[in-house]
């Protein structure tokens, strides 16, 4: 990999939608880096809600004020694409013990495939542990307030998409 004085870093995932858990450790990750990409996923196999453009635009608007934050999309491997772009570092997130197994493997491979890009993982805050975009998505169709659990951006592209505006 080329040698670069910036340190830079990708938060990956298929963010569909964007959670307030995804947002805090966006905001968080961004202080540790000179720039932190956020690497949608660009999956046409999976069953999203919302498609890739919305799921890129959902998070520019929420992430337009931090400064050294760029959404960016890659397919394929994602240790390729960290090669490719000169990427010191995979930010993930840990909400509970039983991530840790998936994440721990999945640090593993992609050391195995990219040795210079480091695996640094955050603990999530308390009050969005337990988050997850499907489970949002579930109590959001039947009427459940998620006020609180996603930005106020992502509630109104619910309400279009899922209850037609209202
Ligand atoms: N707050 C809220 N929700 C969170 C969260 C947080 N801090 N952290 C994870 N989640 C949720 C996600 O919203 C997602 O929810 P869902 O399953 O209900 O949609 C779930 O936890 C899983 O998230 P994640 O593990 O980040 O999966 P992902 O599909 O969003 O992203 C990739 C996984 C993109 C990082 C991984 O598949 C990848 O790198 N793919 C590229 C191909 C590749 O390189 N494969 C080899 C990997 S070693």
């Amino acid at each position: 990999m080329e040698k670069s004085s910036l340190k830079k870093a990708i938060y990956p995932g298929s963010f569909d939608p964007l959670t307030n858990g995804h947002l805090d450790l966006i905001i968080r990750g961004s202080k540790l880096f000179d720039e932190l990409q956020v690497g949608v996923l660009n999956n046409p196999n999976k069953n999203s809600l919302f498609t890739f453009d919305e799921r890129v635009n959902i998070i520019k608007e929420c992430t337009k004020n931090l400064d050294n934050v760029k959404v960016v999309s890659f397919d394929g491997l994602l240790a390729k694409y960290c090669e490719k772009n000169n990427i010191n570092a995979i930010v993930r997130g840990l909400r509970a013990t039983s991530d840790f197994e998936y994440e721990f493997q999945m640090a593993h491979m992609n050391r195995e495939l990219a040795p210079d890009v480091e695996t640094v993982m955050l603990t999530t805050i308390t009050e969005y542990s337990y988050i997850s975009s499907s489970l949002v998505k579930e109590v959001f169709k039947f009427n459940g307030d998620i006020s609180k659990l996603v930005p106020d951006f992502v509630l109104e592209e619910l309400m279009r998409k899922v209850h037609g505006g209202k």
